[in-house]
């Protein structure tokens, strides 16, 4: 069983709410972290919080929203070890898991819809690292 940490901006918490829902329903441990409310509050302590949940082995993979996506996911990504990327589009959803190892999944809630939102979710989920060659790519970003 994946443990998945998800967390959010107040760019979109009901869409938040949504993907918890639907990752739970497929099986999943969801550890949402938040915020409760949609008052404006800043994109970097949240995606930092998520991915340090990563990094402290309390998930295994992470799912964060902000408006872009964009801002949540730079945040994240200045975790030691972290690897997250920007979906708007299954294909890049599957092969960031595939090639690069991702272990976040970032998405901009003023970017795309919620249905969409789903699907790129379950294509995050579903696809596994395919190692190798990737390997030793993503060893060289780890520097
Ligand atoms: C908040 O207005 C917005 O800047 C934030 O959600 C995100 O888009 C930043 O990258």
């Amino acid at each position: 069983m994946t443990r998945v940490v998800i967390s959010s901006d107040h760019a979109d918490i009901p869409l938040r709410q949504a993907i918890v829902a639907h990752v739970e329903a497929a099986g999943h441990t969801v550890t949402d972290i938040g915020p409760a409310t949609d008052a404006s509050t800043d994109y970097p302590k949240h995606g930092q919080a998520a991915a340090q949940m990563i990094a402290d082995g309390d998930a295994d993979l992470g799912i964060i929203i902000c408006g872009t996506g964009q801002g949540i996911m730079m945040a994240a990504n200045k975790v030691a070890g972290i690897r997250c990327g920007v979906c708007s589009d299954t294909f890049s959803a599957r092969m960031i898991r595939a090639h690069n190892n991702a272990q976040m999944l970032s998405m901009g809630a003023r970017v795309i819809g919620k249905g969409l939102a789903l699907e790129i979710v379950d294509a995050f989920l579903l696809t596994e690292f395919e190692g190798g060659r990737h390997a030793t790519r993503v060893d060289m970003i780890e520097g």
